[in-house]
């Protein structure tokens, strides 16, 4: 779940409440004890319908939320295929879950690699979901630079051990593709904005913390223009974390490519916390629907006011689902 939250957007704050200063090491991640409460979950539960013995696909397990109760479901005899690109994630979801299944696998791998690992396992699913984005573990560990609300290195990476951090590529990028990255991923009004601040920045000092970033967008972005619902810093932190992961590249296809991994009557279902994520969904099912799925309902569920007022992450979010009817095309 970013602000980048999970995608949802936070509360505004006073300019001075913006950042609150790290305090490091015990508020990392690693050394406390992560919450993420699961989204939607009641209605996930409903969709997916998993039945006793089940093999049930988990892409996005996170802190394991979903997870333990579809495997609930699948019970003793049920098999969880589970896969998150961050080994902090996935570590948290193994000891949560080692009482539960008889068979479980782990792949700290990006899920368009499920058809394949799906494939070495000589399985076929009765269940898929898709939790896209971050977690709240993720946004409030301040170590991994998602939060515009507390200052860290600005680094958005997954694995902390791979690929460029965002404070490299925005130090690095042209003015015109900054300015793409924060329209196309954030639909950011003020990309161009932003971006020249970003740019003029530099030429100072290096951004290098969460900090930096934000006090360019506080700089670009008119106080009578922002929206008292969101923290102004929100779409582009969502804009430049897309493009450091490259979560939305492919990945229309790859919902494709997973879908068809259902057994007949099989259900995957996808949750999306932005206009970006959601497209791909949206895309993914029409797709699916002609060749052999049915798409469970044409508008997304959305969660309920209640859950939104315990949990304001979950604002967003927005379900759609599909079922293989049987015998669909292979
Ligand atoms: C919204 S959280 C899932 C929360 C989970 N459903 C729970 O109840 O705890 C999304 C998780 O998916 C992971 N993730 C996002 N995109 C991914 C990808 N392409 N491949 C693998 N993991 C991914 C993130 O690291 C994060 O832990």
């Amino acid at each position: 779940m970013i602000g980048t939250a999970p995608c949802a957007p936070t509360r505004l704050r006073p300019a001075e409440r913006l950042l609150r200063r790290v305090v490091a090491g015990p508020l990392a991640m690693e050394a406390t004890n992560p919450r993420h409460e699961p989204v939607m979950l009641d209605q996930v539960l409903a969709v997916l319908a998993v039945r006793p013995g089940s093999v049930v696909v988990d892409g996005t397990v996170g802190l394991g939320g979903h997870s333990e109760r579809l495997a609930e479901a699948a019970g003793a005899d049920g098999t969880l295929v589970a896969f998150d690109w961050d080994e902090a994630m996935l570590a948290h979801a193994q000891r949560r879950l080692e009482r539960l299944l008889l068979r479980k696998y782990w792949f700290c791998e990006d899920f368009r690699s499920i058809p394949e690992a799906l494939e070495g396992l000589g399985l076929r699913a009765d269940a898929i979901l898709l939790d896209l984005g971050l977690n709240s573990a993720q946004v409030d560990d301040p170590l991994r630079g998602f939060s515009f609300l507390q200052e860290g290195p600005l680094d958005m990476r997954m694995d902390r051990g791979r690929g460029e951090p965002a404070s490299s590529l925005l130090n690095r990028l042209a003015l015109g593709e900054i300015e793409d990255i924060l329209r196309d991923y954030g639909d950011e009004r003020f990309a161009r904005a932003i971006a020249r601040k970003i740019v003029e920045r530099r030429k100072l000092r290096p951004l290098r913390t969460t900090r930096d970033l934000v006090e360019c967008v506080l700089e670009a972005v008119p106080p009578k223009a922002r929206d008292p619902r969101i923290h102004p810093a929100t779409r582009t932190f969502q804009a430049v974390r897309c493009a450091v992961t490259r979560e939305l590249e492919g990945l229309e296809d790859a919902l494709v490519r997973i879908g068809r991994c259902l057994k007949p009557e099989g259900r995957m279902a996808v949750l999306a916390y932005h206009s970006g994520e959601d497209r791909c969904a949206k895309r993914a099912m029409r797709r699916l629907a002609e060749e052999g799925f049915e798409e469970l309902f044409r508008k997304p569920l959305l969660p309920e006011p209640e859950e939104v007022r315990r949990n304001p992450r979950s604002r967003s979010a927005k379900l759609r689902a599909v079922r293989r009817i049987g015998g669909g095309v292979e």
